[in-house]
């Protein structure tokens, strides 16, 4: 057997060559970390969740018209997916306050914002991926004037889907964060969304009870999350081997 290209194994995913020029395969882990991975652990069947979950949601932003890397899923853990030029930025859109902007600027978690706010960090591990303001892209060359506003409206639109797809099954989305990336095509590039879609890179609140259904669960020691994520999946009904009723057969006559 031949051994595939790797390219890149990160935290939560590895990435190898793809069939063709311009795709990649995309391998989700079971590994989970957080705080700049000092906190790591292996979580049984994370990797399977969040390979059908960003399958979910990226080719539904796919069919709105929101370009995403999404091509197709290719088994239990890897999809195919277009390779993009990574902007080196974290965008992120919040909802509602929680994580880094309680802390920062002392608003308490659970505290709805007046408007969607969208932030960018510089993605940088040994930094510990710092806020940045637009000052710093443009004057850095991290991204143009263009791409700042692509981006922003591109976060939004992510915005608009993804809450309306939790609300659907009683979930609030409080923040989520993504990755964007720019493809060529002919003379013309723009800029779709990359990375992943998953409860690894948002905050779900259970709109009844509270109830964290996303990374938190492992950050901050709240139960398994594995059965958070596979909560998520059960509502969406993208469970993976979704234990289907078994029907008795019929006698047909
Ligand atoms: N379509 C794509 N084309 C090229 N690179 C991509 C694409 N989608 C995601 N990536 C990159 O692949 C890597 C995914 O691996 P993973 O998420 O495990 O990385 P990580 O450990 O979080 O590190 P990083 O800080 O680079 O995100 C990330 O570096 C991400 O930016
Ligand atoms: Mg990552």
């Amino acid at each position: 057997m031949a051994r595939r290209n790797k390219i890149y194994e990160g935290k939560a995913k590895i990435l190898y060559e793809g069939p063709e020029p311009g795709t990649l395969v995309q391998y989700f882990k079971d590994d989970a970390t957080a705080f700049n991975a000092e906190k790591h652990d292996v979580i049984d069947g994370k990797g399977v969740l969040n390979n059908r979950l960003s399958e979910y949601f990226m080719s539904g932003l796919n069919n709105i018209g929101v370009p995403t890397h999404f091509i197709r899923r290719l088994n239990m853990r890897e999809q195919l997916i277009r390779a993009v030029e990574i902007i080196p930025l974290e965008v992120v859109v919040r909802n509602v306050a929680a994580g880094s902007i309680s802390k920062r600027l002392g608003i308490e978690e659970g505290t709805a914002l007046p408007r969607p706010i969208v932030e960018f960090y510089f993605k940088d591990d040994k930094l510990g991926d710092p806020l940045v303001s637009e000052e710093h892209i443009l004057a850095f060359g991290w991204a143009t004037h263009q791409d700042l506003d692509d981006m922003v409206a591109l976060a939004l639109r992510v915005n608009d889907f993804m809450s309306g797809v939790m609300l659907g099954v009683g979930i609030k989305l409080v923040d989520f964060k993504i990755e964007i990336g720019r493809v060529y095509d002919g003379d013309f590039q723009r800029l779709i969304v990359a990375d992943e879609i998953s409860p690894d890179s948002c905050r779900l609140w259970d709109m009844k009870t509270g109830k964290k259904l996303d990374k938190d669960v492992f950050r901050r020691d709240l139960g398994n999350l594995s059965d958070a994520y596979t909560e998520v999946a059960r509502r969406l009904g993208v469970m993976p081997n979704a234990a289907t009723p078994m029907t008795k057969p019929k006698l047909m006559n």
